[in-house]
């Protein structure tokens, strides 16, 4: 009701502005970049692409001309054996000299490398220097407990600092890191630890969330004991006092190691540009994940490139990635790509509503962030908080806007465009995966019409179409799957020590073998216009996408069918209007098993204590049966139509249409 003070009508007034502002936006489907930003962009001249195409795969000297090599590499591809793709064959380099040393020795010793806000308010920032030493110090601490070139350790970090650091120190000494996300469990954390036959973890006490201490060094401890090797860990003390500092018997305490070792010179590692640079577990279509190998030359190459076109990266900026390092986003836009490019990059510890609503702007506000790249699900969170909290900071530091991880829909581009960007910076909607190594399908900020809902054609040398389940090229409008059919230097080289699962996941669809003709499937569904604009439509396989993480329903699945008194399981995603998917359990009980709280809690725990609270299901929903095609095929696509409540279609082929009845009802009442 109007107070009479005159406030409230000011705020009708700004009310009714912006419902036209909306209904405007709303309406509109294709906006051209912004004339200030082209004028400073780093990538302006639109005939990039027929070059790139002219000159494939030569053009991707351009990227590997962004990185100081020690020996210079013979061929930009080597296809012979084919899809074991080499990029800049027998080139030379180091990744941490290219991310340090090189800006350190071209004057930008003072510059700020990491800015790191603390959930708690506390802040470090290292220049490139202080960073240098740093790493150089850790990685002399890696050598002292052991660690030799080629040796894989395992990086199970909160968003500290320690955690970049110690990935640019194994870069070092030649060591490939894999970094486990922290929000991971103790079994998730020994699964990748035995898969990579790791003898090496770095871990910490524990972290804040919404200000409360964490014990992390109890997940880590828990994990360990099922770790088949003997294994050497590092632990950082994040938290003081808060929590106990539990060693262990033969762990390191990280300060003391660092201290120990400071002021060390610890020489660059002369590396392949073939050699594993990291591991990175992704979930497929198995219960097993994947650990997705990268190298060294190619993957930090093609970061490097995709941050100076896409992110529009330049060192003078400071950029900020709101991913998690655990994830391959964090991996190459917030460590790799712009730490190679010589810029600020910030990285913030917590949730973006901790301790309160406006905490990112409040970031970007201070830091005067120049571009800020994060995931339709936080925008989503931020459309539903309202544009109040935005409104309070002042955010015209902002030239660019980025999103990653699922489809953004037109309604939430359109409130990023407005509320964070002032209508005055370009989005880039970037299409990638984890085995990627880097953005594929894109806009270039300063050439292309931006559609919102569409992530834009495939970069400039990425040959991605979009086909029917044959391979033809489909018509404008209809639905198909994304393809590549050339390699590109981020590409993932093989699944670790399983080549056969690498040919057998990715290139079996649409390759033909006999013809030596190969062709990548990421496994999206996806549509493309007339101009060639990619719209992705999401997973085709069993692989769901809860708040942009990757997630698969056989790893949730098998960990369900774990609990005593469960016969059967299958979970699929559900709409969610800020996670974009929930996660759905549909469970059969043994016989003789209730289906009462306490079961529920049990198959919650399960999921968590497998994969992590991120993996909770949002429901569970017992059920005497599972819809079933008549030659036993549990009909997934129903059960996700219940989930979403969807209208379910044709029923007709299943062998016991009457179960789709009995569990819609279930949802509905709960
Ligand atoms: C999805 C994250 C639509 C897609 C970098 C892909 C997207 C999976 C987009 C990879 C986007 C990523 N639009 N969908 N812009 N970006 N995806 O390995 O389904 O964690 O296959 O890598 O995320 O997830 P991953």
């Amino acid at each position: 009701m109007p107070d009479g003070s005159g406030i409230m009508s000011e705020e009708s007034n700004e009310g009714e502005a912006d419902v036209e502002l909306e209904a405007r936006l709303a309406e509109q489907e294709a906006f051209e970049p912004p004339e200030s930003f082209v004028e400073q962009a780093n990538v302006t001249d639109e005939g990039i692409y027929e070059e790139f195409e002219e000159n494939w795969p030569e053009c991707w000297e351009q990227a590997a001309d962004l990185l100081s090599w020690e020996e210079e590499y013979d061929a930009v591809l080597n296809d012979e054996d084919a899809p074991f793709y080499e990029w800049f064959t027998d080139g030379k380099l180091n990744a941490s000299s290219n991310c340090l040393d090189r800006h350190v020795e071209n004057g930008a010793k003072n510059r700020a490398a990491i800015k790191w806000e603390g959930e708690m308010g506390e802040t470090r920032t290292y220049t490139y220097g202080e960073l240098l030493n740093e790493v150089e110090a850790f990685a002399a601490g890696l050598r002292d407990i052991g660690v030799e070139e080629d040796d894989v350790v395992t990086l199970y970090l909160p968003m500290i600092p320690e955690l970049p650091i110690a990935m640019l120190a194994c870069a070092r000494i030649g060591a490939p890191h894999s970094v486990v996300f922290a929000g991971f469990s103790a079994d998730a954390l020994a699964m990748r630890m035995n898969a990579a036959d790791s003898e090496y973890l770095i871990t910490c006490d524990g972290y804040y969330r919404r200000g409360d201490a964490l014990n992390h060094k109890e997940k880590a401890d828990k994990g360990l004991r099922s770790v088949d090797q003997d294994v050497t860990s590092v632990v950082v003390d994040r938290l003081g006092e808060e929590l106990t500092h539990f060693l262990g018997n033969d762990a390191r305490d990280y300060d003391e190691l660092v201290a120990e070792h400071e002021g060390a010179s610890v020489e660059p590692v002369t590396r392949d540009a073939e050699d594993m640079l990291f591991l990175m577990y992704t979930s497929g279509t198995t219960g097993e994940p994947k650990g997705v190998k990268h190298t060294t030359g190619g993957y930090l190459a093609y970061t490097a490139w995709t941050s100076q076109a896409v992110l529009d990266l330049v060192p003078e900026d400071t950029y900020w990635c709101s991913a998690d390092i655990g994830w391959i986003t964090g991996h190459s836009y917030i460590v790799y790509g712009p730490l190679a490019l010589g810029t600020t990059t910030v990285m913030y510890e917590g949730t973006p509503d901790y301790p309160e609503r406006d905490r990112l702007w409040e970031i970007i506000e201070k830091n005067r962030v120049d571009v800020f790249y994060t995931a339709p699900t936080a925008i989503r969170a931020f459309m539903k908080w309202g544009s109040d909290y935005p409104e309070q900071h002042d955010l015209s530091s902002l030239r660019l806007l980025g999103t990653v991880g699922e489809p953004i829909n037109p309604r939430a581009w359109k409130w990023y465009y407005k509320h964070i960007g002032d209508e005055e910076c370009p989005i880039v909607d970037t299409w990638w995966q984890t085995e990627t190594g880097g953005m594929m399908i894109t806009t270039l900020p300063a050439i292309n019409t931006m559609k919102p809902g569409s992530a834009g054609p495939p970069l400039p040398g990425v040959s991605a179409t979009v086909v029917d389940a044959a391979g033809e090229e489909i018509e404008a409008g209809e639905a198909g799957y994304v393809t590549v059919d050339k390699p590109w230097p981020g590409m993932l080289r093989t699944l670790y020590e399983n080549d056969d699962r690498f040919i057998e996941e990715y290139w079996t669809e649409y390759s033909d073998e006999a013809a030596d003709e190969w062709v990548y499937f990421p496994e999206d569904g996806a549509k493309i216009d007339d101009d060639g604009y990619i719209t992705i439509l999401g997973r085709v396989d069993d692989v769901i996408n809860v708040s942009g993480h990757r997630l698969g329903t056989m790893e949730i699945e098998s960990a369900i069918v774990g609990v005593s008194g469960v016969a059967e399981a299958a979970v699929v995603g559900g709409d969610h209007d800020v996670k974009g998917e929930a996660v759905y359990a549909y469970v059969i009980l043994e016989d003789g098993q209730e289906p009462t709280d306490d079961m529920r809690d049990r198959i919650v725990a399960a999921v968590e204590d497998a994969i992590g609270p991120i993996a909770r299901p949002e429901e569970v929903l017992f059920t005497p049966e599972l819809p079933k095609t008549r030659s036993g095929k549990i009909m997934r696509r129903l059960l996700e139509d219940i989930a979403s409540g969807n209208e379910l279609g044709d029923t007709s082929t299943l062998r016991n249409p009457e179960i789709v009845e009995e569990i819609a009802d279930q949802i509905d009442s709960e």
